[in-house]
């Protein structure tokens, strides 16, 4: 069964350990990610961006994956289905489609948007149980190769947003999606330390999980970071291994590639660095 990612998050934020939302993009990444959860009695967060829903055929096909895979495989840790930086429309919709945890990504609106539709959202969440994030401060990233540098929050904005009930809070502190580049100027503590004192034990969401240096993870959970997301680590450790592979020429007898054989080795890239982060994130054993 799907669950709000509330307790397991607020177990985290107690113990001291971040629970990894890993984003999923089809069969293989999604069942990788359930068996190393599993195998390593972790609790895990799906996320599911909106790209990625309209290339898995819709919100109610991911659900009816997911809730398969989790009764055939015998999946038992806590699993939460969440849909990634969603928007408005897309936060209704996956509401009705059955999942267990929203991203509402207002942070491009003037504040009082921000807040006015996640005030809403909350009230939509509430009725359910489903867990609500929020996010406050652009993320930075990569774009057609221009790089924009993570936006550090404002800490009242902050309090004004997680005062409304939300379940955590994703606040820009200079993190951003994709690979670091070479001159990137590492997380804001400053900023995560002035957020923290505002919102008191409000689990805290870092996005942007790929490449940040292990000693900054730690010092960011030991702030209040509960919940910490990766997509690209698992996307360029999946590709590595397929083309790898491709390029060994392994399966080819004159018939062309088995798919379930060619996916075989990403799927196994994903599970290691799955566990990896777990691992690092403190969330191995505590299913
Ligand atoms: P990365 O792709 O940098 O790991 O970030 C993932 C993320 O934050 C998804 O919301």
């Amino acid at each position: 069964m799907l669950v709000s990612a509330k307790e397991m998050l607020t177990k985290a934020r107690e113990g001291k350990y971040a629970v990894g939302q890993f984003n999923i993009n089809n069969l293989e990444w999604t069942k990788a990610i359930l068996l190393t959860a599993q195998e390593n009695n972790s609790p895990v967060i799906l996320g599911v961006s909106e790209g990625a829903g309209k290339y898995m055929c819709g919100y109610t096909t991911i659900v009816g994956m997911v809730e398969g895979m989790i009764k055939e495989l015998n999946i038992t840790v806590p699993v939460a289905l969440h849909l990634d930086h969603g928007s408005y429309e897309g936060a209704k919709a996956c509401i009705n489609a059955g999942f267990s945890s929203i991203m509402f990504d207002g942070s491009h609106y003037p504040i009082e948007e921000n807040i006015a539709k996640t005030t809403e959202l909350v009230n939509a969440c509430n009725v359910l149980g489903l867990s609500l994030e929020a996010e406050v401060g652009s993320i930075g990233g990569e774009e057609d190769g221009v790089v924009g540098a993570g936006e550090c929050a404002d800490p009242d904005e902050c309090k004004a947003v997680a005062d409304l009930g939300i379940t955590m809070l994703a606040a820009g502190i200079g993190n951003i999606h994709g690979k670091y580049p070479e001159n990137w100027a590492g997380l804001s503590f400053e900023t995560l330390a002035a957020i923290k004192e505002k919102v008191g034990d409000m689990p805290l969401v870092l996005h942007g999980g790929t490449g940040i240096p292990a000693e900054m993870i730690q010092k960011a959970i030991s702030l209040g970071v509960a919940k910490i997301n990766v997509n690209t680590e698992c996307q360029l450790a999946f590709q590595e291994a397929t083309r790898k592979y491709i390029e060994a020429g392994k399966d080819l007898q004159g018939k062309g590639f088995d798919p379930r054989k060619l996916l075989a080795p990403g799927f196994e890239a994903i599970k290691a660095t799955v566990k990896e982060k777990m691992e690092l994130f403190g969330s191995i054993n505590k299913a």
